[in-house]
């Protein structure tokens, strides 16, 4: 495996449409290097998420770290995902992104989603998130998009340094990107 180069906002990358990976390519052994590669790179930066986009490939996949409840957290690839907001619950809270280093900022986002997708083995797959994994799901699935979390914002005055974030507004000790 292999850590890869993290593609910074204003790279053009990240501002394209990625394409969808053919559910027959996805056995791919080029596809699942790639998908092992961004695990690696993900834990490596101490993300909970990670789009091809962000590592130069246009191409609609990403990884994410999700909670599973029982306070421990599972690492999933998900391919050509779709999502479906669940209920109209919006929830402001803070998101940081590899992309964007060292920086915070609230975005909204729906507080629970349905997605489809498929998986690493090329299956369809179903789930239901809420909360911080629901969040990082919409994050990761607006990189495929070209959208990054500030087009999101409702306003730029939440914007914060890392160091003034935890200065003032941490809670929960955590310093994790998307
Ligand atoms: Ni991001």
């Amino acid at each position: 495996m292999s850590i890869l180069k993290v593609s910074r906002m204003g790279h053009p990358v990240l501002r394209e449409k990625a394409k969808p990976i053919d559910r027959g390519d996805i056995k791919n052994p080029l596809v699942q290097k790639l998908i092992d590669d961004m695990m690696e790179t993900m834990v490596e930066y101490h993300g909970v998420g990670l789009a091809a986009p962000q590592v130069h490939e246009g191409v609609r996949l990403f990884v994410a770290s999700l909670e599973t409840g029982d306070d421990s957290s599972e690492t999933i690839a998900l391919i050509n995902p779709e999502i479906t907001p669940v209920g109209n619950e919006i929830v402001e809270d803070w998101e940081g992104c590899l992309s964007i280093p060292d920086i915070r900022g609230q975005v909204p986002r729906a507080n629970e989603i349905r997605v489809r997708a498929l998986d690493r083995k090329g299956e369809r797959l179903e789930l239901r998130a809420k909360g911080f994994s629901a969040r990082v799901i919409q994050h990761e699935t607006d990189h495929l998009d070209g959208v990054l979390f500030f087009d999101r914002m409702r306003t730029l005055e939440t914007l914060t340094y890392l160091d003034e974030y935890s200065r003032y507004w941490t809670k929960r000790g955590d310093d994790e990107d998307e």
